[in-house]
């Protein structure tokens, strides 16, 4: 097992060793697990190419690191408890012994529809535990996952397998949320008649049992394809550097572009940052909310977890379903220990009332995390009084898709915490500052732009398709860093907070999305001439969508306003939709015609008194209007 950091001098001296001489560290971590031929070389880089690789040559099945290895000492243990949307449905506890074999199940089931080596498979899929054992199973077979989350429209669905070529889509029937059940193998057939053309077959997991459309060419259900395969399948061997998944995410530009991730080096980190970042010990019964069609959900619901050889929970359902104290009342009933969530849950469950937490008994959380958003300070406070009652660190975790893991965060019961900041690097990790030039601030009490200057085991390796996109996006802006594209500062004692994205990126109820994205989805319409989206701030969500939209169209109406929702929610789904939308005449332009968000953002944010030199405006006089029009 991965080291697990025992005290505040421990966690010094392990960081130390980890920056005087990281291959050493990470060697020892690595050598944890079961390679079946050891690597010969812990590391080789350069942010150039980039050229990243871990333990080089190294063979193994991180299946086998989640599943088998635990079998001789926790077959019989859960390994996960799935908690169903409707609190009168029974949870249901699947042991490692189980696990193991339903994953072997399936595998067997993908190998039969003929899934192979570097195959792709994308999971559209709501959280039932099928989900997880589907994901542990490509990884089994060495076929690479894409997990699209499941509010995406056909549209984005449809795109994400298009840019990975996709073999097979595993979708279930419907998607139980709170009191409704959405569709879910409607959207694939909708994506599969506007492309995919890669995908041979479709995968149906009955959930509900509710009606679906069939094609009897491509589609199969689960418990056909499934049920009557073998629960023994040898794991492949997997070299390290091997794609292990890829997950789509947004960026300042484009289309969303496919985070690559590999074998080894996400193993060894997910691993090793689930156990300390938690501090889990044996028979903890961990829980993260978020759902595994994120970043979060692949690396600490299901791998990071398993490969500890912990019990983890999915919860199918929403926050407030059949009330607001269904976290509070699932924390109680299974008696979770260490409880994951993101700041916009926090802030929503906050608006509901004290009332809700007060009723149920808390006292078995020992920690609390947040994840994907900076946390307000009075969320904060309010998670630390009325969910830990003062006597759970809160650890605000700070990292990405592209990271893979936690980079940034407290260390509970070991370092210190203060609000709003994620403080401390992991070891291992080496994050910088540096001013708009690249240079690097040094000493504390500063403020820069975050970058990381030397590689980790579970980084970015490549976008799918598209080494130049990673390049330029993560390597070009500062020699020899990895930029993160985050705005962060240093207190006076070196904890860092970050303070959110310095590019287009927005960060809505946790969600990341990219400006660009929306206003070419808003550009659909065609009564939309331009348009031009930036965030602003909104009390629950953290970031709120606010659009500005030129148009031809004279009635600028509620239905209008519908219409345009309407094609946001088709080209990617109902969490892009624009919270406000304000019809204007004219953008604000630079002379080489490059719109100045800077000045819609303020507007857009209630500061439309600093809007600093306007004079360079290719067309200062709409500022007038577009603040006349304000809708804060
Ligand atoms: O801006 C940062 C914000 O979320 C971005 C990454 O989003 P995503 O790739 O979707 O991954 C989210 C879950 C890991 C970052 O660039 N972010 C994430 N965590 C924090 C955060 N901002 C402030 N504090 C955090 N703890």
């Amino acid at each position: 097992m991965t080291t697990q950091i025992k005290d505040l001098e421990h966690y010094k001296t392990m960081y130390d060793e980890s920056v005087k001489d990281p291959e050493g560290f990470w060697k020892k971590e690595a050598e944890t697990f079961t390679w079946f031929k050891p690597f010969d070389k812990v590391c080789e880089w350069d942010f150039q190419g980039p050229n990243i690789k871990w333990f080089l040559n190294g063979k193994t099945n991180i299946s086998y690191n989640c599943l088998d290895r635990h079998l001789a000492t926790r077959a019989d243990q859960t390994a996960i408890i799935w908690e169903p949307n409707d609190p009168s449905f029974p949870a249901r506890h699947i042991s490692y012994k189980e696990l193991h074999e339903e994953v072997c199940k399936c595998a067997n089931g993908l190998k039969f529809i003929g899934v192979e080596k570097g195959d792709r498979v994308v999971f559209y899929m709501p959280m039932v535990a099928e989900l997880a054992i589907g994901v542990l199973a490509c990884a089994r077979i060495g076929a690479i996952h894409s997990v699209v989350f499941a509010g995406f429209s056909a549209q984005a669905l449809a795109d994400r397998v298009d840019d990975a070529s996709a073999k097979v889509i595993i979708c279930s029937d419907y998607n139980r949320r709170g009191a409704k059940n959405i569709s879910v193998k409607t959207v694939v057939d909708d994506a599969m008649d506007k492309s995919c053309n890669s995908v041979e077959k479709v995968i149906v997991q009955k959930n509900t049992g509710g009606h679906v459309d069939w094609s009897d060419d491509t589609d199969i259900w689960w418990h056909d394809l499934v049920e009557e395969q073998s629960a023994e399948c040898e794991a492949e061997e997997m070299d390290s550097e091997d794609m292990l998944f890829i997950l789509y995410t947004s960026g300042s530009t484009g289309k969303p572009k496919g985070v690559v991730h590999t074998i080894g080096g996400y193993m060894t980190y997910t691993c090793f940052s689930f156990k300390n970042v938690f501090q889990y010990k044996e028979g903890d019964i961990y829980w993260c909310t978020a759902d595994i069609g994120w970043i979060t959900g692949h690396s600490y619901i299901v791998y990071g977890p398993l490969l500890a050889g912990a019990t983890t929970m999915m919860f199918e359902g929403v926050p407030t379903f059949p009330d607001a104290g269904r976290f509070w009342s699932i924390c109680e009933k299974h008696k979770v220990n260490q409880f994951y969530t993101a700041p916009t849950a926090i802030r929503a469950l906050m608006a509901k009332g004290d009332d809700w937490p007060a009723k149920y008994d808390l006292s078995s959380i020992k920690v609390l995390g947040s994840v994907g958003e900076p946390i307000n300070e009075e969320a904060w406070h309010w998670y630390d009084k009325h969910i830990g009652k003062g006597n759970a660190p809160i650890i605000d975790t700070w990292w990405q898709t592209e990271t893979g893991g936690i980079m940034i965060t407290p260390l509970p019961g070991i370092t210190d915490t203060k609000p709003t900041y994620a403080s401390y690097p992991m070891p291992g990790i080496q994050p910088v500052l540096v001013d708009s030039d690249g240079n690097v601030l040094e000493g504390n009490d500063i403020e820069g732009l975050l970058c990381i200057k030397y590689p980790w085991p579970s980084m970015i390796r490549t976008t799918y398709g598209d080494h130049e996109r990673c390049k330029n996006v993560y390597f070009s802006a500062f020699k020899d860093m990895y930029f993160t594209g985050d705005g962060a500062r240093k207190d006076n004692e070196g904890r860092i907070r970050v303070i959110g994205r310095v590019d287009d990126v927005i960060n809505v109820s946790g969600h990341r999305m990219g400006t660009a994205e929306v206003e070419n989805a808003i550009n659909e319409h065609p009564n939309v001439v331009e348009s031009a989206v930036v965030g602003y701030p909104h009390d629950i969500k953290g970031q709120g969508i606010y659009a500005y939209v030129i148009t031809q169209n004279k009635d600028l109406d509620d239905t209008f306003k519908k219409e345009i929702l309407d094609v946001v929610r088709r080209e990617i789904g109902p969490i892009a939709k624009p919270d406000k939308i304000q019809f204007v005449s004219g953008l604000p332009k630079t002379r080489s015609g490059k719109i100045m968000r800077r000045i819609l953002r303020k507007i857009a944010s209630k500061d439309a008194e600093n809007l600093g030199d306007i004079s360079t405006l290719l067309n200062p006089d709409c500022v007038e209007d577009l603040k006349a029009g304000a809708l804060v």
